[in-house]
């Protein structure tokens, strides 16, 4: 049994602690479910037989009233770091960040939520929203493509880990199978409009700046490299940004999606015709 270590690092969950010499301590801060938990190890577990990107995954463990998980150490930085200390990288992370992403998208077998039952529940989940206009998001979502590849759904460099010109992928809590695409939606939401909660403001201003760049260079090569086309990224948007008004993200952050999907569904066939 290994013992709490040293604390190294946190996200919007959890604080992260070593563990052992080469494992690490994911310790999800209170409140969050045990079942959530459970789900992101076997996750990853999944994910890690699959394509080898995400950490080992090891076991659940109890500290005090808190739940945490153990995964292997990803010697290393997190992309967001590299990038943001070193401005002039920007534009080969978000070629890499964007070629990660794509190979990640394989089709799945294994258990998982599809991304319109995620999408759905978090939208019910969201007290800024009415009941109509779920209901108007709901039937939307229906005319989206189902799809079979493995969504990440909080894939941006924050969860990216750069060890040795290797990368790896952490954070599978979100992960959920459905088309690709949103998966891609929802790392343009995040880029686009994301806040970096505790950091000063002028911090967030700088970062932003470098991030709007990050996400520009990501998207352009994500659309070379694969053919797509933008219009079939953009008709994710909306739904992603209404269900990422339940999570733990800034007010002012909450305020912009908001706005946004107001506006989104204001223009939505049904309405235009009232
Ligand atoms: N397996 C790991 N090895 C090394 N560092 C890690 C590992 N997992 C997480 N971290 C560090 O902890 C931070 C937060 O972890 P993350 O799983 O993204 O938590 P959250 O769900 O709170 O965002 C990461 O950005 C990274 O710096
Ligand atoms: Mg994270």
């Amino acid at each position: 049994m290994g013992e709490k270590g040293r604390f190294l690092s946190q996200g919007n969950t959890a604080e992260i602690y070593e563990w052992e010499t080469d494992k690490i301590l994911k310790l999800y801060r209170q409140g969050l479910p045990e079942t959530l938990c459970e789900d992101e190890l076997r996750m990853t577990k999944n994910v890690y037989e699959l394509l080898h990107i995400a950490p080992k995954p090891f076991e659940i463990v109890h500290i005090g009233n808190r739940v945490g998980a153990v995964y292997e150490r990803i010697q290393g930085t997190t992309m967001l770091k590299e990038m943001l200390s070193k401005p002039w990288t920007f534009s080969k992370y978000s070629r890499l960040l964007a070629q990660c992403h794509i190979n990640i998208q394989k089709p799945v077998e294994f258990k998982l939520p599809t991304v319109k039952a995620k999408l759905k529940r978090d939208i019910k989940a969201s007290p800024l929203l009415s009941n109509e206009e779920k209901q108007q998001i709901y039937q939307y979502i229906d005319t989206l493509p189902d799809g079979n590849k493995l969504c990440h759904f909080d894939f941006h460099p924050g969860n990216i880990m750069v060890s040795n010109g290797q990368y790896h992928v952490i954070d599978w809590m979100t992960g959920c199978k459905g088309d690709g695409l949103s998966d891609i939606a929802r790392t343009s939401i995040i880029l686009r409009y994301s806040e970096i909660p505790r950091a000063p403001r002028f911090i967030n201003l700088i970062s932003k700046n470098v991030i709007n760049k990050i996400y520009r260079g990501y998207l352009k090569e994500y659309l070379k490299a694969t053919g797509v086309s933008i219009e079939k990224i953009r008709v994710w948007e909306m739904p992603i940004a209404a269900a990422r008004l339940r999570e733990w993200i800034p007010q002012s952050e909450k305020q912009t999606l908001l706005t946004f999907v107001k506006k989104s569904i204001s223009v939505l066939p049904s309405n235009s015709t009232v």
